[in-house]
């Protein structure tokens, strides 16, 4: 052999080698491949070798060093094809045991959860919902509640104003007032809504927070239906063990006023423990009068409750700024 046909050789073997790796279909498994690749080149790369021998001692460096070349080449051409099959994961065997890629879900939030809850059961004790608007005027959250015109909690610490005779309302029990106006007794309606007050954002206060409104209006509604139905709900909420305890409180739109409170573990090992989860009181008759309700006649009873506080109870959360928070890693714990 002459060095010119050695070289000529070796050159037809690379582009032999690439245009197999070159040709084959995407899917092909590596394994597959280094075996046709060896059927193509082994025969021909052991013949080079033997004739590198046979050469003239003068072309032995020349063709040596293309020997070397070729190989290295085919090595590359392989190891070109091995990268594009782990590119496309194309060829690695399917593994069963790998765990799979769940679809992420997303879940009510848990003071949403609550408010639905306790409006189920409201619903089944016989109450519909109803809405009021954010922003009120002073006379529906303040002035027909039979708030005193220099009461504190219309002071501008306390209350966000948007304009003279507008403000974000700070409880939801204007819409007592509305829902009285649109309809006639009796009337039984839940009200959930976001209410608004100048509080710190801290571990126990939000500025902007859930309330509950319950508003029951009647003939003939007593206190006593007013200490049923919410003890009747606690036992449904809570559990039918769970107690419950009244004791007096001061709102000026409620006459006698009232709390509930429930015992409740919160989870931080230290056991049950009583903790207020709502106000609640014999609407004023003021309150019934401003609304254009006839006091003389009718009678109701009303509560407010803080579903967030509900929820920090309920689910062990002592912070109510983790509520808010917005850290799937948290609120993912409540996806049902
Ligand atoms: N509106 C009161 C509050 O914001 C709660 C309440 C509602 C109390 C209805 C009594 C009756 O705290």
């Amino acid at each position: 052999m002459i060095i010119s046909d050695y070289l000529a050789q070796a050159d037809a073997l690379a582009q032999d080698c690439r245009a197999l790796l070159d040709g084959l279909e995407p899917g092909t498994r590596l394994d597959v491949a280094k075996g046709q690749l060896n059927a193509l080149k082994d025969q021909r790369l052991e013949a080079l070798q033997a004739a590198l021998r046979m050469l003239p001692a003068e072309d032995r460096r020349t063709a040596g060093t293309a020997f070397n070349a070729l190989k290295s080449s085919i090595q590359d051409a392989l190891d070109g094809f091995a990268a594009r099959v782990a590119a496309q994961g194309a060829g690695a065997p399917f593994d069963g045991s790998m765990p799979a890629r769940l679809p992420w879900r997303g879940s009510l939030h848990p003071v949403t959860l609550v408010i639905d809850e306790i409006c189920d059961i409201f619903r089944e004790l016989g109450f519909t919902v109803a809405l009021g608007p954010e922003a009120e005027t002073e006379w529906y959250n303040f002035g027909a509640l039979n708030f005193p015109p220099d009461h504190p909690a219309m002071e501008l610490h306390d209350t966000l104003y948007l304009g003279d005779d507008t403000l974000l309302r700070t409880h939801t029990s204007p819409v007592q007032v509305r829902t009285l106006q649109r309809f006639a007794p009796p009337v039984r309606v839940l009200a959930p809504g976001q209410v608004y007050r100048r509080d710190f954002f801290d571990a126990t206060h939000a500025p902007a927070f859930m309330q509950l409104e319950g508003l029951a209006v009647d003939e003939g509604v007593s206190f006593v239906d007013l200490k049923a139905t919410l003890a009747e709900f606690a036992r449904r909420f809570y559990g039918a063990t769970r107690r419950v305890r009244f004791g007096p409180s001061y709102f000026p739109f409620v006459e006698p006023g009232a709390q509930m409170d429930v015992e409740v573990d919160p989870g931080d090992g230290k056991g049950l423990r009583w903790v207020e989860i709502l106000g609640c009181g014999m609407v004023h008759p003021n309150v019934l009068e401003a609304a254009g309700v006839d006091s003389e006649r009718f009678t109701g009873w009303a509560f407010g409750m803080g579903p967030a506080r509900i929820a920090m109870s309920r689910y062990g959360v002592n912070d109510i700024r983790t509520l808010y928070d917005s850290d799937v890693r948290f609120l993912e714990q409540f996806v049902r």
